[in-house]
């Protein structure tokens, strides 16, 4: 008998079809809908294996539920929405799919820090609405991006892929981790600094570190009155790790000059959020890896570990 797979996202046929040789599939039919609560708490409890995303949460309360459960594929390199220690208490494998992503995220963290500095959708909106009447001299002016200094919160692949973007726009790099990359220093001739050294340093503050217990709330009131007044803080890796009530409260009082979100606390994030009532704030629906290459390569990666499953193999990129 196949062991059963449950996909919480529809994927594409052309990806499941050689799953269907190994697995007994179900999947989800929404691309956009995540798989409501109900429904995953019965497909869990007779699946040997499970495809998600990071709209699923897999928590204790669905574990306990999963008694057949043996492996967990997510469909990203961040997997805070899976409790990993209630997995691996049960035996349960948890893979992810890192690298394949770190090009394309590195591209949109430097598009959207681009795009905050120079205020750029604020710009667009105005010629479409009929706001662009004349050249002014300081009309729809931004700050340079080009010789500034950018902070790195959290120097791992995708860090150090930013940093190769900022090296060709001469920007001095200081970056804060939990341990010292001296060979990345030598290389590219960033600088460690400790946290406050870095916030009260930097044009701009760019978050990367993985979300977790030790992260959440990482930039609160008290580092955001660190930074200077112009600088600009850029977080495309959880919304969790930036106290949003905070980050509210020093744009609105220009405490720090503007920010650029692709991640939020609840996503999608409600439209009454007061982040989005701020003009100095540029917001994306958490995009990171959303380029086709990329978000097929992730899938692939998941394909694959499910297939090293199933054939008795190791899974490739496990967590757990
Ligand atoms: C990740 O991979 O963790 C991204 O945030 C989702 O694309």
């Amino acid at each position: 008998m196949k062991p059963t797979l449950y996909i919480c996202r529809e994927m594409p046929e052309e990806l499941i079809a050689p799953l269907r040789e190994l697995y007994e599939v179900e999947m989800w039919q929404s691309t956009s809908e995540a798989v409501p609560r109900d429904v995953l708490l019965q497909k869990i409890a007779t699946a040997n294996a499970l495809w998600t995303v990071i709209s699923d949460q897999i928590n204790e309360e669905l574990l306990e539920a999963a008694s057949h459960l043996k492996i967990i594929v997510n469909m990203a390199v961040g997997y805070n929405n899976i409790d990993v220690e209630a997995a691996k208490a049960r035996g349960i494998i948890v893979t992810n799919t890192p690298d394949v992503l770190t090009e394309t995220t590195a591209d949109l963290a430097f598009a959207l820090l681009m795009a905050t500095a120079r205020d750029l959708i604020e710009a667009e909106n105005a010629l479409r609405e009929g706001r662009w009447t004349s050249w002014e001299p300081l009309g729809f002016t931004g700050v340079d991006i080009y010789g500034s200094t950018l902070g790195i919160i959290g120097m791992g692949r995708i860090g150090e892929a930013v940093m190769r973007r900022a090296k060709g726009f001469d920007m001095k790099v200081l970056y804060h981790n939990r341990s010292r990359k001296q060979e990345t220093e030598e290389m590219y001739g960033c600088q460690y600094a400790e946290l406050p050294e870095l916030l009260a340093q930097s044009d701009f503050v760019l978050i990367l570190v993985p979300y977790s217990e030790e992260t959440k709330g990482l930039i609160g009131a008290k580092e955001l009155a660190q930074m200077k007044e112009t600088a600009i803080l850029i977080n495309v890796a959880r919304g969790g790790i930036v106290d949003e009530e905070a980050l509210f409260q020093a744009l609105h009082t220009k405490k720090i000059h503007a920010a650029g979100l692709d991640v939020f606390e609840t996503e999608p994030v409600p439209l009454d959020h007061p982040l989005l009532t701020l003009p100095n704030v540029t917001v994306l629906p958490h995009i990171g890896s959303a380029t086709v290459q990329t978000r097929l390569a992730m899938m692939k990666l998941n394909v694959q570990a499910l297939q090293a499953w199933a054939k008795g193999e190791e899974p490739n990129n496990r967590v757990t």
